[in-house]
């Protein structure tokens, strides 16, 4: 089934791992050392003990006719289209539920089964309408392709009896519907929610021929607890549960395996296509990351890419007052290039730089990194990484020796107790919050220390749970906490320690960490959280025998960012869950490619592969393959940018697929500064808010439109597959290169295996990687060199790569932003499941009717005392600014805390956000801003300007999309 792969022409179809992964094999994989061999049909076949005989033969290449069955979802017998005889035993059992044994004899044909089959088939087709060449599920249904199987030529039953051809369709949910008429009660929706997604939405309600599928309380999906993750539409063998775009638009005519550009999860998907239109993706089940299962945003929400607001052609004009000017390609590249070198001539070499994006492929991050190394000639190179995990490069890289999360995500279902800190998964990674959730149905223990009651506490069936509601910005006191109890009673791992630490830095911080100022008792006062709830936490972590911490932007968005990363890396390695699987130290990464635009080297101090830039050997390596000498002096990270460009120093910068006038702190300074600039060049899908401010429009190339890579969380680097021409002609890196070109630095790459082939000679965790070798291995880990010629799912299994493990110090040190009378209450930030990030893709999809608006969540004790009811109109005022946002009660936060989201620009959350950053990186404070709140009956001042300037700006790219389709 491996088809090879040309890298140059893009020819793929299907490949990884040796596995047909588009095959089902009826019952999922079974691991075991113990091997049987059995014959089925003649055919002999050896398989692990507990294979049922369904895989067992279809590995063996005989398929069995089956419904209720399917490899994702346990073993369930209920269709009986799977029974076979067996040799010595009575009757004719499922193969689906029954085990391999040695020297087992199957038959698998005969008449009597055929009989048997056709029976089964025939009950099921009297209650199933008869309208299969009208029906969408037509060419691809599991029970037209089982009655053409079984050969069924004749229903003796009729269809006059007790039916449900009339019963009534939902609609509710945007992207798929529900068909009762066509379901013949399998299950297999209700055992994909619970099983596969942890939902458990669905159930089988009534007995018989009154049985039926039904959402929560017999209500419509949207009304019920399903989250749209699709599990249960990719599961139902017939119509019932469908794709609305396959109603709308039929069945596809090939597919593509490509990456999901959303979350860090980085879910592989086959991308389902009609010609060049995208008709479903559909999770890839040979997908490393995400074994076939998706969330709403990967699965459905794609609409974006061929949205109206998409830009088309490049524009540029002379000042932001001015309306756009659409040109040609060359024009508006030579027209930037042209800037970039006048302001460079009057201003300095240092005047202009360069943002990545965590959304762009591992090649596009690179190539702007090296523009700016090398064309622009400083290193003058950042990226949105600044903004959220920043922190966590510093801190893993301080004490671990390598700035990334330490597991591959299968790791989590060996983990006998889970930390999630600042964390919210089921919204923000929720294909790997089903794993974890799974694990904790398994009986694994959860506690979470995060200042809002997060849904993953909520986990049906689950075992043990302990919340830590922390006050915003006591993380670090926190982490001390849980550290002195180890250490006072005693629950740190000698041996590893030992063996694996630094000796020296680890009695420091033992010295440290036992001080009173650490205890529960005295921490308690500081966090707000019970003595006794964190000695209970420290006990079951220190106890554990795999404990694992997953930690998101709760952690690194904070003025000790840094300091808790490293707190967290030290409780890991004191109790030595550390280097195996089931333990270590994972950071959530927010967006697709957070890791690999790190990786990329897009932070000014670091060449690709975290090579410093001071090092003149490193710096050495790479004049020789780039052809220049590289700047030995670090450059501006981007509040440095933004302040320069104030002061009137920085004048020109490139932005490549990140907006940050809505996503960067204080926006009111932010937009000072992209005033500020002479030249701003954004390449992106839309006209987004930053795009506003510019002066060259580059329309960049969705996910769909591209060749690449990305890199996700764990550190796994993924094919992007190009599975449509790019709408603008280019994709992202090819624009990059015209832009060196023009600048008089020579770029020519053909295709972007040939700049990844040339990561690989810089960066020495990427030595072996390359487009050969995805192909072969489906993905790869990181490190992938010599030593590990196939890729690191574990890190740390022996040594560290800087030999002993070291503690840090981490003193608690307050965070200025406090509250006090004017401002009493802390706000903390976050995101929601349907909506990503500045929600640019997904507000330009269905997703909209989960969230439409950002809203501030408030404990009714601090609405009751302010006279605000739940919907009320709030002003949100803080030291930097003020917003305004509808109000909602909930009880998930404790009072003296309110949380918002910032999907939606108009909210202006950002506005409220102050300066305040990380001591170490500057990664901004997010999730700490004091604020007060008041009832109000319009939008701020802030609000209102940016509804004024963004309406003129739209105008303005009206007139140039008008001007344009009138020549
Ligand atoms: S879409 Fe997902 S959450 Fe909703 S019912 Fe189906 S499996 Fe459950
Ligand atoms: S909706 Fe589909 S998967 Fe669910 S029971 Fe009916 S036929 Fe089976
Ligand atoms: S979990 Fe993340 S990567 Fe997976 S489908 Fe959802 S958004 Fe995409
Ligand atoms: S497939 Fe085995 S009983 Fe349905």
């Amino acid at each position: 089934m491996i088809q090879q792969f040309d890298p140059k022409t893009d020819q793929y179809q299907a490949g990884g791992n040796g596995i047909d992964w588009q095959k089902d094999y009826g019952t999922p994989l079974v691991e075991s050392d113990v091997s049987v061999t059995l014959a089925i049909d003649g055919v002999p076949i050896t398989v692990p003990e507990g294979t049922s005989v369904l895989r067992a033969a279809a590995l063996a290449g005989i398929n069995i006719p089956k419904l209720c069955a399917s490899d994702n979802l346990e073993a369930f017998g209920s269709c009986r289209l799977c029974s076979v005889q067996i040799e010595g035993r009575r009757g004719m059992p499922a193969s689906c539920t029954t085990p391999v044994a040695e020297d087992m004899v199957v038959t698998t044909q005969n008449a009597a089964l055929a009989k048997l089959r056709r029976n089964v088939m025939e009950l099921y087709i009297s209650d199933h309408p008869l309208d299969c060449l009208t029906c969408p599920a037509n060419g691809d249904c599991e029970l037209q392709d089982m009655a053409g199987a079984v050969g069924l030529r004749e229903v003796r039953y009729g269809f006059s009896g007790e039916n449900h051809l009339d019963a009534e369709k939902d609609h509710s949910n945007p992207y798929f519907s529900f068909d009762p008429s066509k379901c013949i009660v399998c299950s297999r929706c209700v055992r994909a929610c619970e099983e596969v997604q942890g939902t458990f939405a669905l159930t089988i309600d009534g007995r018989g021929f009154d049985s039926k599928v039904s959402a929560g309380q017999d209500e419509p999906f949207m009304d019920s607890e399903c989250v749209s993750c699709g599990a249960c539409v990719q599961a139902c063998p017939t119509s019932t549960l469908m794709e609305k775009s396959i109603i709308d638009e039929g069945q596809p005519d090939h597919s593509i395996v490509t990456t999901c550009a959303y979350c860090g999860v980085g879910c592989s998907f086959e991308a389902e296509m009609k010609g060049d239109q995208l008709v479903r993706m559909t999770p890839w089940k040979g997908g490393d990351a995400n074994h076939g299962h998706s969330c709403v945003k990967g699965r459905f929400a794609f609409g974006y890419a061929t949205h109206k607001d998409r830009l088309r052609e490049p524009m540029i004009r002379d000042s932001i007052d001015q309306p756009w000017r659409p040109v040609g390609w060359e024009e508006a590249i030579q027209f930037a290039a042209d800037r970039i070198k006048a302001i460079q001539a009057k201003y300095g070499r240092e005047s202009v730089g360069g943002i990545t994006s965590s959304r762009c492929t591992n090649e596009e991050t690179y190539l702007v990194q090296k523009l700016v190394r090398t064309a622009f000639g400083n290193n003058n190179t950042d990226t949105c990484a600044r903004v959220c995990h920043s922190p966590t490069g510093y801190g893993l890289k301080a004490t671990l020796g390598e700035s990334a999360g330490t597991q591959t995500f299968d790791s989590v279902l060996k983990s006998d107790v889970i930390v999630v800190i600042g964390a919210n998964p089921t919204d923000a990674h929720p294909v790997f919050a089903s794993r974890l959730r799974k694990r904790l149905r398994e009986g694994a223990s959860l506690i979470v220390a995060d200042p809002r009651y997060i849904d993953l506490l909520k986990t049906p069936h689950m075992g043990e749970g302990i919340h830590l509601p922390l006050r915003p910005g006591t993380n670090v006191a926190l982490i001390n906490a849980l550290g002195h109890v180890v250490v006072t009673e005693g629950l740190e791992d000698q041996d590893f320690v030992s063996r694996r630490c630094d000796p020296e830095a680890y009695q420091q911080w033992r010295d440290f960490i036992v001080q009173e100022k650490n205890s529960p008792e005295h921490v308690a006062e500081i966090t707000g959280v019970p003595a006794e709830s964190i000695r209970q936490a420290a006990r079951l972590y220190g106890k554990a025998g795999n404990g694992a911490i997953y930690y998101g932007l709760g952690v690194t968005e904070h003025s000790q960012g840094s300091t808790m990363v490293i707190g967290i890396a030290n409780l890991a390695m004191a109790t030595g869950n550390i280097g195996r699987e089931g333990v270590g130290v994972n950071p959530l990464r927010g967006q697709n490619n957070v890791q690999g635009s790190c990786d990329m080297g897009s932070f000014p101090h670091e060449l690709p592969g975290y090579q410093h830039v001071g090092v003149p050997e490193i710096r050495q390596r790479f004049a020789e393959v780039w052809g220049v000498e590289i700047d030995p002096e670090p450059g501006l990270r981007i509040p440095n940018m933004f302040d320069a460009a104030i002061d009137g120093s920085f004048k020109a910068l490139y932005v490549q697929g990140e907006d940050i006038a809505q996503s960067d702190p204080n926006t009111q300074h932010v937009e000072q500064a992209l005033t500020s600039l002479e030249c701003l060049i954004v390449q992106d899908l839309f006209l987004n808010e930053t795009a506003k401010f510019a002066h060259v429009l580059l329309p960049g190339a969705s996910f769909l439109e591209k060749n690449g890579t990305f890199t996700n969380a764990e550190r796994r680097i993924n094919r992007v597959r190009k599975v449509m021409p790019p709408l603008a002609g280019k994709e992202d890196w090819e624009a990059t290169q015209d832009l060196a070109n023009a600048l008089g630095y020579p770029m020519n790459y053909s295709h972007p295996s040939e700049i990844m082939d040339e990561i690989a000679q810089l960066a020495p965790t990427f030595t072996g990687v390359s487009y050969e070798k995805l192909e072969r291995l489906g993905s790869i880990q990181w490190p992938c060199n010599e030593e590990h010629p196939d890729g690191t799912p574990t890190m740390h299994e022996e040594t560290f790569p800087i030999g002993l493990g070291r503690f840090g110090l981490t003193e608690f040190i307050e965070t200025e932003e406090r509250s006090n009378r004017r401002f009493p209450l802390l706000l903390t930030t976050g995101r929601i499941l349907s909506q990503y990030n500045v929600g640019a893709q997904t507000r330009r999809t269905d997703n909209q009717v989960w969230h439409d608006e950002d809203v501030l969540e408030l404990h009714p004790h601090d609405a009751e005392e302010r006279g605000i009811s739940n919907g009320d109109w709030v002003g949100i005022t803080s030291r930097s600014g003020k917003t305004v946002l509808r109000a909602r009660m909930t009880d998930r936060l404790q009072p003296g805390v309110v949380y918002t989201t910032f999907h939606h620009p108009g909210s202006g959350a950002n506005v409220i956000t102050t300066d305040n950053s990380d001591w170490a990186t500057n990664c901004p404070e997010y999730k700490v801003t004091a604020v007060q709140l008041e009832k109000v009956s319009q939008p701020s001042e802030w609000q209102q300007r940016f509804q004024t300037f963004g309406r003129k700006q739209q105008q303005f790219l009206a007139q140039a999309t008008d001007d344009a389709s009138a020549s």
